[in-house]
């Protein structure tokens, strides 16, 4: 069972050549769930794949409990499973790789598998899965590595929405359980409001820290039927300059 990690992003400045992609400021307590939200384009999967160590920044540093990457995981928005092995096979190749021995890594994926609801599944191919099923496969995967921050970048961006609303659930209650660091790039605001403990802003790019939302109560059971959340959905859409969605929002309510 992992538990969270400080994440200190100390002056990060991430490039493309000459091209300034983001600068941030940011630390995250072990355990917190940030979202970052920001426009297309912005560099928020630039900063994600810094922090993972996945790219080389031209300034400053991102301290993960005061070291680098390596205890970050990384979920993509497009599943990265191996097509040719099972669900358990991809979970046990992962825990082969966290160095866990042979005879222990079968019931460990599938225990991993039984958490994210896919019981009965372990020996199907990722192609024999629906999206939504191969993203649990991948969450279970990334699990098995056991890190101390999850990267999660759109990985619920593909999915339809009951599916979408179903990882979400599933995503706190696996986080309830590992209490792991979460950095969770979306451009759902009300996912975003669901998930975070704070919501950070990105400007268009560079990607610099516009504005960081705390949300009060977060995650409660029915938070989105408050007032609040609405109140909050509107606070930062008009933040993040988004008009067009702004007036759909305004005429859905009035109709
Ligand atoms: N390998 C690369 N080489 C050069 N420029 C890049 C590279 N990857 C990204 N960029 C540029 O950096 C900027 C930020 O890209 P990034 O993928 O971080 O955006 P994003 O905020 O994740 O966008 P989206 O929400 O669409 O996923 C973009 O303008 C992009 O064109
Ligand atoms: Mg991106």
């Amino acid at each position: 069972m992992s538990t969270g990690a400080a994440v200190r992003l100390h002056g990060l400045r991430i490039a493309y050549g000459e091209s300034l992609t983001a600068e941030v400021d940011l630390e995250v307590a072990p355990g917190e769930i940030v979202v970052l939200l920001g426009p297309s384009g912005c560099g928020k999967s630039t900063i994600l794949r810094a922090m993972a160590g996945l790219l080389e920044p031209v300034g400053g540093t991102a301290e993960i409990d005061g070291g680098s990457g390596e205890q970050c995981a990384m979920v993509f928005q497009e599943d990265a499973l191996l097509p040719w092995r099972s669900a358990r096979k991809n979970v046990e190749f992962a825990l082969k790789l966290r160095g866990v021995p042979r005879p222990r890594r079968r019931a460990e994926a599938l225990d991993l598998l039984h958490q994210v609801g896919l019981d009965g599944f372990a020996e199907h191919l990722p192609g024999a899965l629906s999206g939504g099923m191969r993203q649990r496969v991948q969450l279970a995967r990334t699990l098995a590595t056991e890190p101390r921050v999850l990267l999660m970048d759109e990985p619920f961006g593909a999915l339809d929405a009951q599916t979408r609303a179903d990882m979400q659930r599933l995503l706190i209650t696996v986080w309830q359980q590992h209490k792991t660091t979460v950095l969770f790039v979306t451009h759902d605001v009300d996912e975003a409001l669901l998930l975070a403990d704070r919501i950070v802003l990105l400007t268009p790019r560079p990607a610099r820290i516009q504005r960081i939302v705390t949300i009060d109560n977060p995650r409660a059971p029915g938070a989105r039927f408050e007032p609040e959340f609405a109140r909050r959905r509107y606070e930062i859409l008009a933040a993040l300059g988004d008009t067009a969605e702004l007036v759909a929002t305004t005429t859905e309510e009035a109709s």
